[in-house]
């Protein structure tokens, strides 16, 4: 259940927050992704660089840390919008008081406040706070607001008292994680989705072939992301550079023919996304044998492949949303918007070659997301674009 998943993981200042490393690695071993937020006072109990080395994550501490980028101190929307769940564990009873009254007034409870995903709280204190009345009252007041609560277990308290307060084992955390993110529901549940990915190859001969650099990258992070929100994914994709997910229905194709024949297949799925870089040309002639280069002839006769979003566009079920992508040198929003109206799609995702560390074979991009009356501009990783996109385009705020 957790593979793939993005999670939050909020360590506040309780003797428990060693545990919260296990918690860390257990969560990764499941294929989570895992960023973690500490308060300030679970710093004294475990160290940042723990964290930040096993997650291969800045840890994030404060809304404005003291040497912060322009839009660092926006982390707190990002994170909140990046993760598929949140689990605060241990969870101390000053930091469950805050979440129950809306306080933000550090990374881990503002956090809170701009998250879109479940929430699972593991409050964590000695016997005689956690029976207090007014950690019940928060309790009670956070349970009655949809978050989930993981009570604590019996035993031996860090205080030498015997009572109610221990942080559950790890196994326990992680089935109750899992059944959370089971029970999601995503904005893309029970859709059929297909991605098409990666290059084409159009050979002139068994050894030559047209072709461009695209590595998939781009398309493979819009079907996780699709997957991710619920969809039923199945990615079409031609020769890329990077491992094809084995955890998604995947096809692979050659060249923009098998493509158009394979996309036709799925022409009734309620969302396509275009993402592989088709190529617009094929050689007249296909030769069976190697040329040789003593034949005279060094010109090569081209013709126009189909062009398969102007044919989906063209067929477009009802209700069927088509997503197609723009790569340009020049003009990029003018001309991925004629793209938009003349192909008939509902949304463009425009790609300028002319960027710095974007395009092809980067791991980042920076894109226009274009409809009819909307423009927005992201620039970010690619795995991170992906999420981004799908969530402005199928928003909606996930359960709490
Ligand atoms: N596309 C397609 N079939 C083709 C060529 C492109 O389905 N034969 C799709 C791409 O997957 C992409 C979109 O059309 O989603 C735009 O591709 P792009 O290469 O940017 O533009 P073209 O339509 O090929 O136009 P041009 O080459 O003139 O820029």
């Amino acid at each position: 259940m957790l593979s793939g998943k993005r999670i939050i993981l909020g360590v506040t200042g309780g003797i428990a927050a060693y545990k919260a490393v296990f918690l860390l690695r257990e969560f990764q071993k499941a294929g989570a992704e895992v960023r973690v937020v500490m308060t300030p006072s679970a710093t004294r109990f475990v160290g940042l660089e723990t964290f930040t080395s096993l997650s291969g994550h800045q840890v994030a501490v404060e809304i404005f840390p003291e040497e912060s980028s322009a839009n660092e101190w926006t982390r707190h929307i990002n994170w909140g919008e990046w993760a598929d769940l949140f689990v605060i564990a241990p969870c101390t009873a000053n930091t469950l008081a805050k979440i129950s009254n809306g306080i933000s007034d550090n990374m881990l409870s503002s956090t809170v406040l701009a998250a879109r995903c479940p929430l699972l709280i593991c409050p964590t204190m000695d016997g005689e706070m956690y029976e207090s009345p007014a950690v019940n009252k928060n309790l009670n007041d956070l349970q009655d607001k949809g978050y989930h609560i993981l009570e604590p277990e019996s035993g031996y308290l860090a205080s030498g008292l015997e009572g109610k307060g221990r942080l559950p084992e790890v196994e326990t955390i992680l089935k109750t994680a899992s059944d959370i993110i089971g029970s999601i529901e995503g904005p893309l549940q029970g859709k059929k989705v297909v991605v098409t990915a990666g290059p084409t190859r159009e050979f002139i001969d068994p050894v030559r072939f047209l072709s461009n650099p695209s590595s998939g990258k781009m398309g493979f992070a819009m079907a996780e992301a699709a997957r991710n929100a619920g969809a039923d994914v199945t990615v079409i994709h031609g020769p890329v550079s990077i491992p094809v997910p084995e955890d998604l229905h995947t096809i692979s194709i050659t060249s923009a023919a098998e493509l158009f024949e394979r996309v036709k297949e799925y022409a009734q799925a309620d969302i396509i996304i275009m993402a592989a870089a088709v190529s617009d040309f094929t050689p007249k002639k296909t030769y069976t044998q190697k040329i040789k280069k003593q034949l005279d002839n060094s010109s090569l006769e081209l013709k126009r492949t189909q062009d398969i979003l102007s044919w989906l566009g063209n067929h477009k079920q009802e209700g069927q949303i088509l997503i197609g992508f723009a790569m340009e040198t020049e003009a990029l929003v003018k001309n991925a918007t004629s793209k938009l109206e003349q192909k008939n799609l509902d949304w463009i995702i425009a790609n300028s070659l002319n960027q710095e560390d974007a395009g092809f074979e980067s791991d980042f991009n920076t894109v226009h997301l274009i409809n009819a009356d909307d423009n927005i501009k992201f620039k970010d990783r690619k795995k991170d674009l992906a999420i981004q996109i799908i969530n402005s385009i199928f928003r909606q705020r996930k359960n709490h």
